[in-house]
């Protein structure tokens, strides 16, 4: 009906982790195609970068958004900005976060730059509120547009509960654009707060991962009570605890979901305290 694209492929070209099998992939490029998309059973796929996808797929449809609802308009709306503060016009869900940043940096626009070396797209980093200690996305929302089966609403940072890798979205509602909201400051400045936020991912691993497995429980870091569980080079099959930082699992080449999921029980009963899973497991 809307020409929406729509084929059947292996998901694990679309994960930082590369597992995953097969599923119908629905591409939305426009809000049209976007309600046909998810009107049977669907997923959200962003970057794919916080995900374990089963190695047998999943059997709902799993939609990506391409075309407009991967645009980005960043001129400042006027009737909203100030000499100080600009809030931008809409940046689709699809958009790849890495790119936006540097581009926010060039343009001397400050918020979001604590995100950087954040490999999701803005929808899903929206979604979970993706963040450093130098930052995260809350920071730099105005409005977030959310899509349902039932509906369109756009809503504020005020409207919602968000906090620590949490947004108060719910699953399965479908950020599909947003607005931002940045103070003006100079390219230098922003660079500058970058580097600080880059200089901590120094010591996370270069292999094929999710990022990190657990949230931090209670502020402390989840990785250091890892490292002193003495977890680090842990192997299940082709699944490796990374020695360069316990809370990263990286797949060593040919690792199967099953395999990561082995590490992360094994992970949860060495440590002993209570552990948050942060990715997300399919299905
Ligand atoms: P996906 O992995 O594709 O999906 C994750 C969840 O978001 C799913 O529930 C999915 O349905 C949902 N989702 C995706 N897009 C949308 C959308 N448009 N609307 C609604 N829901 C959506 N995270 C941090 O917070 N801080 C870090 O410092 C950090 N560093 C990382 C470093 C590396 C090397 C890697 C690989 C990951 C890192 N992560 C980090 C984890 C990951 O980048 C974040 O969790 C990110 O928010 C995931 O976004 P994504 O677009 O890749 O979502
Ligand atoms: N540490 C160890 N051993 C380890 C890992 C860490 O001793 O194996 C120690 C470090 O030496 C440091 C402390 O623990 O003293 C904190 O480590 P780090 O700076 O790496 O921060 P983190 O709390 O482990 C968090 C985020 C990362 C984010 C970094 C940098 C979570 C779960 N993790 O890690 O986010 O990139 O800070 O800001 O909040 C993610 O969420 O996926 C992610 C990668």
């Amino acid at each position: 009906r809307t020409g929406v694209r729509v084929e059947r492929l292996p998901l694990a070209r679309f994960t930082t982790l590369g597992v995953g099998g097969e599923a119908e992939v629905w591409f939305a490029a426009n809000h049209a195609q976007l309600a046909e998309a998810i009107e049977a059973p669907y997923r959200v796929l962003g970057g794919g970068s916080n995900l374990v996808i089963a190695d047998a797929g999943v059997p709902e449809r799993v939609v990506r958004l391409t075309g407009e609802l991967a645009g980005r308009d960043l001129e400042p709306d006027p009737a909203l900005s100030t000499d100080t503060e600009i809030v931008t016009g809409w940046v689709g869900g699809g958009v790849p976060l890495p790119g936006l940043i540097r581009t926010l940096q060039k343009l001397g626009l400050s918020g979001l730059e604590g995100t950087v070396g954040i490999p999701a797209q803005v929808g899903g980093a929206v979604w979970m509120n993706a963040g450093t200690r130098y930052g995260e996305m809350f920071d730099g929302l105005h409005t977030v547009e959310i899509v349902t089966p039932q509906g369109t609403r756009q809503v504020t940072p005020d409207d919602l509960e968000w906090g620590y890798r949490q947004s108060g979205i719910a699953r399965g509602e479908v950020v599909s654009r947003v607005r931002l909201r940045l103070t003006r400051s100079t390219p230098e400045a922003v660079l500058e707060k970058m580097t600080h936020a880059d200089e901590a991912r120094k010591g996370q691993p270069k292999m094929k991962t999710p990022g990190c497995a657990f949230k931090n429980p209670g502020g402390v870091s989840a990785g250091k009570l890892m490292d002193e569980a003495g977890l680090k080079s842990t192997r299940v099959g082709a699944a490796m605890i990374a020695p360069e930082h316990a809370n990263f699992i990286v797949n060593l080449g040919g690792a199967s979901a099953a395999d990561v999921h082995a590490l992360l029980d094994l992970a949860r009963e060495r440590v002993g305290v209570p552990m948050e899973l942060e990715y997300e497991l399919w299905p």
